[in-house]
């Protein structure tokens, strides 16, 4: 038997012991990411600008008996940035999941928007994977990260601006040159890309406009994923499962790209 499944079935909780941080946790597919890393035996920091949101989500995950704590910051702001890490000393894990787009047309956006839909998207996620990067290192026990992309970062957003996907596709190039630097100290980097994800606010977007029904028809397998499955992946990366895997991106879109 393969050592790594052999060790799963021992254990089956795969992330045991395992300390993550996940950003945009409040919500969507990092809130889903928060319950199955929870449930796999992490313990699991959920980071959101959304302090409400982000109690009741730590809450929900806490009553079902799994190790959960809310940290409320904005991943753009470094000083927030830094706290996170005055919180969370040995982080095993870091998904940066924070991210969105606007649909702006491409001669409609301004330079502020181009800006913070990068900040938001990208430099955070250097910030945080370099200072994740810098405990991990000194802790000598390896590590993994796992950065949100999107279809987007592969194709074109046909949702969102220039800036998202282009914030998204940088996204993937830091995956590679993290993942190139760090190897040496076995931290793993690698990159989840989602196709159309039925979060509540994206349903409900596409219902609103009458196009959901359309998106399912050209997505082969014929309907939109859920924010369970995309977990589902970042699990397998942010466990010894993908133990040999390291600067790779993992489409998540029912074959909507195919490349
Ligand atoms: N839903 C999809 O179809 C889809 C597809 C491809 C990629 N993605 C990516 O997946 C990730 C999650 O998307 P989602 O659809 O679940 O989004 P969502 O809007 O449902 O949730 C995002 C969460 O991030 C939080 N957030 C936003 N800005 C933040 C900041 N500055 N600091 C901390 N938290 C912040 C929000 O409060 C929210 O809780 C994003 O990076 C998105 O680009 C989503």
């Amino acid at each position: 038997m393969p050592e790594n499944l052999d060790a799963v079935l021992k254990t089956t909780r795969l992330l045991q012991g395992k300390t993550a941080i996940i950003t945009g946790a409040a919500d969507g597919i990092g809130l889903a990411c928060a319950q199955t890393f929870g449930a796999q035996g992490g313990r699991v920091f959920l980071v959101d600008v959304n302090q409400a949101g982000l109690e009741e989500a730590a809450a929900g995950i806490q009553r079902q008996g799994y190790k959960a704590t809310p940290l409320a910051a904005d991943v753009t702001l470094p000083e927030d940035v830094e706290r996170i890490f005055k919180e969370v000393l040995e982080p095993d894990i870091l998904l940066n999941n924070a991210g969105g787009g606007l649909p702006t047309d491409l001669l409609d956006i301004s330079l502020d928007e181009w800006r913070r839909i990068l900040d938001l998207n990208l430099t955070a996620a250097f910030a945080l994977c370099q200072r994740a990067a810098r405990l991990m290192i000194a802790r000598g026990q390896g590590g993994a990260m796992i950065n949100m992309s999107s279809v987007a970062g592969r194709s074109t957003s046909v949702t969102a601006g220039a800036h998202y996907t282009s914030a998204k596709a940088g996204l993937l190039g830091l995956t590679r040159h993290l993942a190139r630097s760090l190897a040496p100290h076995n931290i793993r980097v690698n990159a989840v890309c989602p196709g159309v994800i039925a979060t509540q606010r994206l349903a409900r977007r596409l219902e609103d406009i009458g196009r959901r029904a359309q998106v399912e028809a050209e997505i082969p397998l014929g309907r939109l994923g859920r924010p369970g499955e995309v977990a589902e992946a970042c699990l397998f990366l942010a466990s010894d499962l993908s133990s040999f895997i390291t600067g790779a991106s993992l489409d998540v879109n029912g074959g909507a790209l195919m490349i």
